[in-house]
């Protein structure tokens, strides 16, 4: 058995910014032209006049202060409210593979390593692009990698989900590394006209590479453990499928085509779900709470991060110990946790331990308990 440890990660962060501010103009205005199309309809009570958005609520509900997208112009044009992408061809990259592979290369670069060091690609994302071929197996071709690759969907667990199965794949002697991409174009499921939810989402792509610790490069994070559980609900949901088509009204413009939550239920199921799952991975793991130097948490909202980190440390963490990055990014699925631990690990010491962990639809949660080797 081997030791399967975290040797690099890298993060693709598209250009376009959008700020709080300009969401809101942009989504006051469609607001304004939804009511005026449809004033008679409302004065009839027939449809529900929309209401207005508001900066101070995003940030009190939420934390978040902007996110990076792929396309702003679409979601910015009243008139559209939703990303507009350009059409490729079959012969040139997907945009998840092209965003993967950028944020690949930086976890290549951080390790110290090559194509021809690692033997397996998952792509774990909220979303996939296309049904078939695997988007895993087109950023394996486009990194030149040998060896095996395929994708994943656990919503926002993907990505410790994707490090448990190929640090799992590691420990047996299966693969010597994996590339574990996290490519969530969040902004193209967002429901851009929704205010209850219209402020959540961002684009991002993040890369960690796990192989064996004893081959690694430099410093970096030993896989002490990965813990994973799965319970059904419908509160977080996206109703689009293949088989739309083939249903009554399939094709029409329906609101649960896009993402879909019951953000208070979330709220009240999901954090105790957390809560309970991270203390019993670390008890089972003999780690205290005094033992941990970081929490990478998943990146949704600042409140239910606050409300974990209290639970798992037993008291308020310090900012340092629990570095938040939704206030910069917003809620990027799979993505969020990995960030946080891309950009705030670097300064732990040799022996340090910390623990990753996301959660979401399904429900999900995923968590992975790391020692820092310096
Ligand atoms: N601007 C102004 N007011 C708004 C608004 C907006 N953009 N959106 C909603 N409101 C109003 C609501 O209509 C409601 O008004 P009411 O009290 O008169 O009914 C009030 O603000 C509170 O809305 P609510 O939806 O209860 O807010 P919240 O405090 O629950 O925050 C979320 C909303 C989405 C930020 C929060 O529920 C959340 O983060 N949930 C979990 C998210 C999560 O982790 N999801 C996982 C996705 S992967």
């Amino acid at each position: 058995m081997y030791k399967p440890a975290i040797t690099g990660t890298g993060v693709f962060t598209p250009d376009n910014v959008i700020t709080n501010a300009e969401l809101v103009t942009a989504f006051n205005a469609y607001v304004d032209l939804f009511n005026a199309k449809n004033a008679e309809a409302i004065s009839a009570g027939t449809v529900a006049a929309k209401e207005y958005s508001s900066e101070e609520f995003i940030v009190k509900a939420s934390g978040i202060e902007q996110r990076h997208v792929i396309d702003k112009t679409g979601v910015l044009d009243p008139s559209v409210m939703h990303p507009l992408l350009r059409q490729r061809e079959d012969d040139e990259p997907s945009l998840m593979a092209e965003m993967g592979v950028d944020a690949a290369a930086k976890a290549l670069a951080q390790a110290g390593r090559t194509a021809a060091d690692v033997d397996l690609v998952i792509c774990a994302a909220s979303n996939m692009e296309r049904a078939y071929p695997a988007v895993a197996i087109e950023i394996q071709q486009l990194l030149g990698i040998e060896g095996f690759a395929f994708d994943m969907n656990v919503a926002c667990s993907s990505a410790t989900f994707g490090i448990q199965a190929a640090a799992d794949m590691v420990r047996s002697g299966s693969i010597r590394s994996a590339l574990v991409i996290n490519p969530e174009i969040c902004s193209a499921h967002l429901e851009w006209r929704d205010r209850d939810c219209h402020f959540i989402f961002g684009d991002v792509a993040t890369a960690t590479l796990i192989e064996r610790a004893d081959a690694a490069q430099g410093a970096h994070f030993e896989i002490l453990s990965t813990r994973c559980a799965t319970e059904f609900s419908n509160n977080i949901r996206n109703n689009n499928g293949y088989l739309r088509r083939s249903r009554p009204a399939g094709m029409v413009d329906r609101r649960d085509m896009q993402f879909m939550q019951n953000g208070r239920k979330v709220f009240k199921e999901v954090l105790p779900m957390v809560s309970e799952h991270i203390a019993a991975h670390m008890q089972s793991n003999g780690v205290e709470a005094d033992d941990l130097r970081r929490l990478w948490l998943h990146q949704a909202n600042k409140t239910m991060n606050d409300f974990i980190g209290r639970k798992v440390l037993g008291r308020t963490p310090a900012p340092e110990e629990q570095p938040n990055i939704l206030q910069d990014y917003a809620n990027t699925s799979s993505a969020g946790s990995i960030i946080a631990f891309s950009k705030y690990s670097d300064d732990l010491a040799d022996g340090d331990a910390g623990l990753i962990c996301s959660f979401g639809a399904g429900y999900s949660v995923g968590s992975v308990l790391v020692r820092r080797r310096a």
